[in-house]
C-alpha cells in the first residue's frame, strides 16, 4: 500500500492552451507573460497545477505539435527568460507546472530532419527517423499502405526517391525510436526542463513513438484517420514503448531523489481498453494518462456507468489511479456535445455540462479541466474557413471542421471581442475570431455571478479539497432509478446525476453540498447533478 499521499493521484489540473490564453503583447496571440498574469485567476480556481500546450520554436504547422526545437521559446510565446519567471511565479503560488513533451514526431524543420534530407539513403542521420524505399517499379509507391491521422497517406518522398513516415502532417515526421540516439536525446530535453525547475510532462501520443519493426501493410489503413483515434495496430501501442515509460519514470525519480518533489508524467493515451490503458500507469511507468473514454461517452446514465466501472476496476483496481477529462484542444467542448443540436451554450447544453463538471469531480482519481470549461464556453460552431488553421481541415478536404471550435481565446473583460484577451489597441485582432455572445463567458461576469459555472468549478475545488472523502480512493454504486447514476464515496458522501428529462427523488435525504443546478429538498432535478454528505 502507498505509504504517503502523491500529489499527483488526485491533482486537478488546468490546460492552459497558451496561444489562446492570454495575449501580453497585443499581436492576437496568447504568450508565457499572459500565462503569468493569468496565474492569480488560475490560484483563485483552486487548481494545483497547469500544462502548458507546447510553446517551443516551431512553424506551427499543428499548433507547436510540430517542435523544431525542444529547449526554447518560440519568439511569439516569450523567451527562456520569462519562462523563468513563469516558473518562478507559479512556484510562489502552488501551482505546479507541466510541460507538454512531443516525443512521437517533430517538425520538418528540426536541425536532425534537415540534417536527415541533406544525408544519404542509409546513413546516420537518416537512421533517426523513418525512411524506406518506396515500392513499385521506380519506388513511386509508399513502403506500406498506411494513412495518416489527419488524412492522406502517412508517408511522402523525397528529393532522392526515399520515403519517410509521418503519421499526423508531413511537415511532422515521426521519430525512429529504435535509434538509441533518439532516446538519449530526449533525456537531454527533459533534464534542459527539469533543471529549469518545472513539475512534469504531458506527453503527447504516448502510445505512439515505436511502430511495427517491419512496418508491414496494414489490413484496414483507413482506421486512424475513419475513427479519428490511433487504432493501426502495427503504429500504436507497441510494447517496446514501455521501456521508453520507465526510462522517462525513473528520471523524473531521480530529480525526487535529489528535492523531494515529486514529478509527474501524464500520458495522452489512446488505446482500445481500460486493460491495455493500465500497462501504461504501472508503478514504473507514467503517473497518470488521461482515460479518454469518459469525453468518448454520450450523454447517457448506462454509458457514463459503463466506462466509470471498467476504469475503477481495470485501472484503479490495479492500484493506479484514473485521470479523468471532459474537455481538450482537440475536441468539441462539452456544453455543444451534450446540448446537440444547441450552438450558444445555454440551455439543455450547459446544464449537462455542469452536472458532468460535478460527476467528474466527485471521481475517485485525477482530473483535467480544459481553459474555458471552467467559464461554460460553448464550442465555437460557426467560423468561417478563410479563419480556420487546424491541419485536419486542410487534409480532409475542408471535411473535417473539428479543431478550430475550442481554441477561440477566451473572453476576459468588456462587451467586444478581443474582450480583454489581447493587450493590444482595440483594434488587435485574436488569432481566432471570438462570436460577439462571448461576452456572456467572459471572467469578469463569471466572477460576479455566484451561479456562473465559474463558482460551480471554484466550490467545487474547494469541496474535493477539504473534504477526505473526495480526491483518490473507491466508489460504491447506489440502487437508482433508470437514467440515474448515483454513488457514495464513504463517510456520507454521495454524488448523484440525473440524466434523464424528468425530476427523480434525491438517492439521499437533506441538501446537498453542491448542485449543478437549483436542487430543492429531496429532489434531483432533470440534467442536475449534487454532491451530498448524509449519514448513510
Ligand atoms: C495530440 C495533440 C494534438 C496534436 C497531435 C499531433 O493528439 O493533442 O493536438 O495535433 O497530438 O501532435
Amino acid at each position: 500500500m502507498l505509504s504517503k499521499h502523491h500529489w499527483w493521484r488526485d491533482a486537478v489540473i488546468y490546460q492552459v492552451y497558451v496561444r489562446s490564453f492570454l495575449d501580453s503583447t497585443g499581436d492576437g496571440i496568447g504568450d508565457l507573460a499572459g500565462v503569468r498574469a493569468g496565474l492569480p485567476y488560475l490560484k483563485k480556481l483552486g487548481v494545483d497545477g497547469i500544462w502548458l500546450s507546447p510553446f517551443y520554436p516551431s512553424p506551427q504547422h499543428d499548433h507547436g505539435y510540430d517542435v523544431a526545437d525542444y529547449c526554447d521559446v518560440d519568439p511569439l510565446f516569450g523567451d527562456l527568460a520569462e519562462f523563468d519567471l513563469l516558473v518562478a511565479a507559479a512556484r510562489r503560488l502552488g501551482i505546479k507546472v507541466l510541460l507538454d513533451i512531443v516525443p512521437n514526431h517533430c517538425s520538418s524543420e528540426h536541425p536532425w530532419f534537415r540534417e536527415a534530407l541533406e544525408s544519404a539513403p542509409g546513413s546516420t542521420a537518416r537512421a533517426r527517423f523513418h525512411f524506406a524505399d518506396g515500392r513499385g517499379p521506380d519506388g513511386g509507391e509508399p513502403p506500406n499502405n498506411w494513412h495518416a491521422m489527419f488524412g492522406g497517406p502517412a508517408w511522402s518522398r523525397v528529393g532522392d526517391g526515399q520515403w519517410y513516415l509521418h503519421m499526423f502532417t508531413p511537415e511532422q515526421p515521426d521519430w525512429n525510436w529504435r535509434d538509441p540516439e533518439v532516446t538519449a536525446e530526449f533525456d537531454r530535453v527533459l533534464r534542459f526542463w527539469l533543471d529549469r525547475g518545472v513539475d512534469g510532462f504531458r506527453i503527447d501520443v504516448a502510445a505512439g513513438l515505436y511502430k511495427h519493426p517491419e512496418l508491414p501493410d496494414s489490413d484496414d489503413p483507413e482506421a486512424d484517420a475513419r475513427t479519428r483515434d490511433s487504432v493501426n495496430p502495427l503504429a500504436w501501442n507497441q510494447p517496446e514503448v514501455h521501456e521508453v515509460w520507465r526510462r522517462w519514470r525513473s528520471l523524473c525519480e531521480e530529480y525526487t531523489a535529489r528535492d523531494g518533489r515529486e514529478r509527474l508524467l501524464v500520458g495522452e493515451v489512446s488505446v482500445p481498453t481500460a486493460r491495455e490503458h493500465a500497462l501504461y500507469v504501472r508503478p514504473d511507468e507514467l503517473h497518470q494518462a488521461f482515460f479518454f473514454d469518459l469525453l468518448g461517452a454520450p450523454w447517457d446514465a448506462d454509458a457514463f456507468r459503463k466506462v466509470i466501472s471498467e476504469a475503477m476496476q481495470d485501472i484503479a483496481g490495479t492500484g493506479s489511479t484514473v485521470t479523468w477529462v471532459l474537455n481538450n484542444h482537440d475536441q468539441v467542448r462539452t456544453v455543444t456535445r451534450y446540448g446537440e443540436p444547441a450552438t450558444e451554450g445555454s440551455g439543455l447544453g450547459a446544464a449537462r455540462a455542469r452536472a458532468a463538471a460535478l460527476l467528474m469531480l466527485a471521481l475517485p482519481g485525477a482530473a483535467y479541466i480544459y481553459q474555458g470549461e471552467e467559464l461554460g464556453l460553448p464550442e465555437v460552431v460557426d467560423l468561417p474557413d478563410d479563419v480556420l488553421t487546424d491541419p485536419i481541415f486542410r487534409r480532409t478536404g475542408s471535411r473535417a471542421r473539428i479543431r478550430d471550435g475550442c481554441r477561440v481565446p477566451l473572453p476576459w473583460s468588456g462587451q467586444a471581442s478581443p474582450f480583454g484577451f489581447t493587450s493590444g489597441a482595440e483594434s488587435a485582432k485574436p488569432w481566432l475570431p471570438q462570436p460577439e455572445y462571448f461576452a456572456e463567458y467572459a471572467t469578469d461576469r463569471a466572477l460576479a455571478d455566484t451561479r456562473s459555472f465559474w463558482h460551480l468549478y471554484r466550490d467545487g475545488l474547494q469541496l474535493r479539497s477539504s473534504l477526505p472523502q473526495l480526491g483518490e480512493g473507491t466508489l460504491q454504486w447506489l440502487d437508482t432509478p433508470p437514467g440515474v447514476l448515483a454513488f457514495s464515496r464513504g463517510d456520507g458522501l454521495v454524488c448523484a446525476v440525473n440524466f434523464g428529462t424528468a425530476p427523480t427523488p434525491a438517492p439521499v435525504s437533506g441538501t446537498p453540498l453542491l448542485s449543478s443546478g437549483p436542487c430543492p429538498a429531496g429532489v434531483l432535478p432533470a440534467a442536475t447533478a449534487a454532491w451530498w454528505l448524509s449519514d448513510l
